[in-house]
Protein backbone atom coordinates (compact mmCIF):
# COMPACT_ATOMS: atom_id res chain seq x y z
CA UNK A 1 0.00 0.00 0.00
CA UNK A 2 2.63 2.48 1.02
CA UNK A 3 4.41 1.70 -2.71
CA UNK A 4 1.69 4.19 -3.94
CA UNK A 5 3.11 7.02 -2.54
CA UNK A 6 5.99 6.73 -4.83
CA UNK A 7 3.67 6.42 -7.79
CA UNK A 8 1.88 9.65 -6.84
CA UNK A 9 5.11 11.46 -6.51
CA UNK A 10 5.91 10.62 -10.04
CA UNK A 11 2.91 11.48 -11.07
CA UNK A 12 3.24 14.65 -8.86
CA UNK A 13 6.62 15.30 -10.27
CA UNK A 14 5.86 14.85 -14.05
CA UNK A 15 2.43 17.17 -13.54
CA UNK A 16 4.55 19.95 -12.08
CA UNK A 17 7.53 19.78 -14.63
CA UNK A 18 5.44 19.73 -17.92
CA UNK A 19 3.75 22.68 -16.80
CA UNK A 20 6.98 24.01 -16.30
CA UNK A 21 10.50 22.55 -17.46
CA UNK A 22 12.66 23.88 -15.19
CA UNK A 23 10.51 24.15 -12.31
CA UNK A 24 12.72 22.10 -10.19
CA UNK A 25 15.64 23.60 -11.39
CA UNK A 26 14.19 26.67 -10.22
CA UNK A 27 12.85 25.93 -6.15
CA UNK A 28 16.64 23.65 -6.03
CA UNK A 29 18.29 26.74 -5.90
CA UNK A 30 17.20 29.25 -3.81
CA UNK A 31 14.03 29.51 -1.21
CA UNK A 32 12.22 32.75 -0.86
CA UNK A 33 9.38 32.40 1.43
CA UNK A 34 7.57 35.34 2.54
CA UNK A 35 5.76 33.45 4.98
CA UNK A 36 6.39 31.16 8.79
CA UNK A 37 3.45 29.17 9.06
CA UNK A 38 3.29 27.61 12.67
CA UNK A 39 0.59 25.08 12.67
CA UNK A 40 -1.31 22.36 13.92
CA UNK A 41 -0.07 18.43 13.45
CA UNK A 42 -3.48 17.58 12.66
CA UNK A 43 -3.16 16.13 9.28
CA UNK A 44 -6.50 17.76 8.26
CA UNK A 45 -5.01 21.52 8.27
CA UNK A 46 -1.58 21.07 5.82
CA UNK A 47 -0.31 24.34 5.55
CA UNK A 48 0.18 24.61 2.09
CA UNK A 49 -3.06 23.38 0.56
CA UNK A 50 -5.24 24.99 2.28
CA UNK A 51 -4.05 28.22 1.99
CA UNK A 52 -2.92 27.39 -1.60
CA UNK A 53 0.58 28.21 -1.43
CA UNK A 54 3.02 26.53 -4.07
CA UNK A 55 6.43 25.01 -2.64
CA UNK A 56 8.63 27.57 -1.74
CA UNK A 57 6.67 29.87 -0.26
CA UNK A 58 5.50 29.11 3.02
CA UNK A 59 8.49 27.41 5.85
CA UNK A 60 6.65 25.00 8.10
CA UNK A 61 6.70 24.43 11.54
CA UNK A 62 4.24 22.08 13.39
CA UNK A 63 3.01 20.50 16.86
CA UNK A 64 0.34 19.38 18.52
CA UNK A 65 -1.99 21.98 19.16
CA UNK A 66 0.75 25.07 17.39
CA UNK A 67 2.16 26.05 20.87
CA UNK A 68 5.18 28.58 21.50
CA UNK A 69 6.99 26.80 24.81
CA UNK A 70 9.89 29.05 25.19
CA UNK A 71 12.04 26.24 25.80
CA UNK A 72 11.60 24.56 22.42
CA UNK A 73 14.35 23.82 20.48
CA UNK A 74 13.02 22.91 17.60
CA UNK A 75 10.57 25.85 17.61
CA UNK A 76 13.44 28.04 18.46
CA UNK A 77 15.77 27.13 15.70
CA UNK A 78 12.97 27.28 13.30
CA UNK A 79 12.20 30.64 13.66
CA UNK A 80 15.43 31.97 14.01
CA UNK A 81 15.89 30.90 10.87
CA UNK A 82 12.73 31.99 9.36
CA UNK A 83 13.50 35.37 10.92
CA UNK A 84 17.34 36.03 10.41
CA UNK A 85 18.40 33.93 7.37
CA UNK A 86 15.29 34.00 5.12
CA UNK A 87 13.81 36.90 6.41
CA UNK A 88 10.20 36.13 6.30
CA UNK A 89 7.58 39.11 6.26
CA UNK A 90 4.54 37.50 8.09
CA UNK A 91 4.39 34.63 11.12
CA UNK A 92 1.64 32.95 11.33
CA UNK A 93 0.13 31.17 14.00
CA UNK A 94 -2.49 28.92 12.70
CA UNK A 95 -5.17 26.74 15.13
CA UNK A 96 -8.16 25.21 14.33
CA UNK A 97 -11.75 24.38 15.50
CA UNK A 98 -12.38 20.85 16.59
CA UNK A 99 -8.70 20.63 17.96
CA UNK A 100 -7.59 17.35 19.80
CA UNK A 101 -5.09 19.63 21.51
CA UNK A 102 -7.46 21.58 23.29
CA UNK A 103 -9.98 19.10 23.80
CA UNK A 104 -7.28 17.50 25.78
CA UNK A 105 -6.32 20.38 27.76
CA UNK A 106 -9.42 21.39 28.82
CA UNK A 107 -10.97 18.12 29.78
CA UNK A 108 -9.80 17.52 33.01
CA UNK A 109 -8.09 14.28 32.33
CA UNK A 110 -4.66 12.92 32.70
CA UNK A 111 -3.31 11.64 28.97
CA UNK A 112 0.18 10.75 30.11
CA UNK A 113 3.67 12.88 28.71
CA UNK A 114 0.95 15.18 26.39
CA UNK A 115 -0.39 16.60 30.14
CA UNK A 116 2.94 19.09 30.15
CA UNK A 117 3.16 20.01 26.57
CA UNK A 118 -0.63 21.27 26.96
CA UNK A 119 0.04 23.28 30.12
CA UNK A 120 -0.10 26.46 28.41
CA UNK A 121 -4.01 25.70 27.07
CA UNK A 122 -4.85 25.01 30.57
CA UNK A 123 -2.99 28.07 32.30
CA UNK A 124 -5.78 30.23 29.71
CA UNK A 125 -8.68 28.04 29.79
CA UNK A 126 -7.90 28.44 33.67
CA UNK A 127 -7.84 31.79 33.50
CA UNK A 128 -10.70 32.56 31.44
CA UNK A 129 -13.49 30.03 31.66
CA UNK A 130 -14.79 27.45 33.68
CA UNK A 131 -13.37 24.12 34.10
CA UNK A 132 -16.11 21.75 33.41
CA UNK A 133 -15.98 17.73 33.31
CA UNK A 134 -14.70 16.23 29.62
CA UNK A 135 -18.69 15.80 28.82
CA UNK A 136 -19.72 18.73 29.54
CA UNK A 137 -17.74 20.05 26.61
CA UNK A 138 -19.67 20.27 23.07
CA UNK A 139 -17.40 21.35 20.16
CA UNK A 140 -18.63 24.75 20.07
CA UNK A 141 -17.59 25.34 23.52
CA UNK A 142 -14.26 24.82 22.70
CA UNK A 143 -13.91 27.34 19.75
CA UNK A 144 -13.58 30.19 22.72
CA UNK A 145 -10.48 28.40 24.57
CA UNK A 146 -9.13 27.41 21.22
CA UNK A 147 -8.89 30.93 19.80
CA UNK A 148 -7.36 32.34 23.46
CA UNK A 149 -4.51 29.98 23.25
CA UNK A 150 -3.92 30.87 19.57
CA UNK A 151 -4.08 34.55 20.74
CA UNK A 152 -1.50 33.78 23.99
CA UNK A 153 0.67 31.89 21.31
CA UNK A 154 1.21 35.04 19.46
CA UNK A 155 1.72 36.66 22.52
CA UNK A 156 4.45 34.07 23.80
CA UNK A 157 5.73 34.56 19.79
CA UNK A 158 6.55 38.33 20.67
CA UNK A 159 7.96 37.59 23.78
CA UNK A 160 10.76 35.32 22.08
CA UNK A 161 14.29 36.79 22.29
CA UNK A 162 14.63 36.08 18.52
CA UNK A 163 11.40 38.25 17.57
CA UNK A 164 12.58 41.16 20.36
CA UNK A 165 16.28 41.20 18.44
CA UNK A 166 14.46 41.35 15.09
CA UNK A 167 12.40 44.00 15.74
CA UNK A 168 15.32 46.03 17.62
CA UNK A 169 16.94 45.62 14.72
CA UNK A 170 13.95 47.07 12.67
CA UNK A 171 13.03 43.95 10.22
CA UNK A 172 9.77 44.55 8.98
CA UNK A 173 8.14 41.06 10.50
CA UNK A 174 5.04 40.37 11.52
CA UNK A 175 2.98 38.19 13.41
CA UNK A 176 -0.59 37.08 13.15
CA UNK A 177 -3.03 34.42 15.05
CA UNK A 178 -5.24 32.89 12.54
CA UNK A 179 -8.49 29.99 13.22
CA UNK A 180 -8.61 26.90 10.99
CA UNK A 181 -12.38 25.48 10.44
CA UNK A 182 -12.56 22.17 9.95
CA UNK A 183 -15.97 22.21 8.73
CA UNK A 184 -16.15 24.55 6.10
CA UNK A 185 -11.96 24.65 5.53
CA UNK A 186 -11.77 28.56 5.69
CA UNK A 187 -8.89 30.74 7.46
CA UNK A 188 -10.34 33.74 9.90
CA UNK A 189 -7.70 36.21 11.67
CA UNK A 190 -8.73 36.65 15.09
CA UNK A 191 -7.35 40.31 15.03
CA UNK A 192 -4.50 40.17 17.10
CA UNK A 193 -1.52 40.84 15.04
CA UNK A 194 1.51 42.37 16.38
CA UNK A 195 3.69 44.25 14.17
CA UNK A 196 6.99 45.33 16.84
CO1 LIG B 1 -5.06 20.30 16.45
Amino acid sequence: MIEKLFTQNKLWADARTAERPDYFERLSELQRPEYLWIGCSDSRVPANVIAGLEPGEVFVHRNVANLIHPTDLNMLSVLEYAVHQLEVKHIIVCGHYGCGGIRAAVSGDSYGLIDHWLQPIRDVADTSFECRDCGAWSERDLDEPCEASIIDQVTRLARTPTLQAAWKQGKAVSIHGWAYGLKDGLLSNLGCSIER
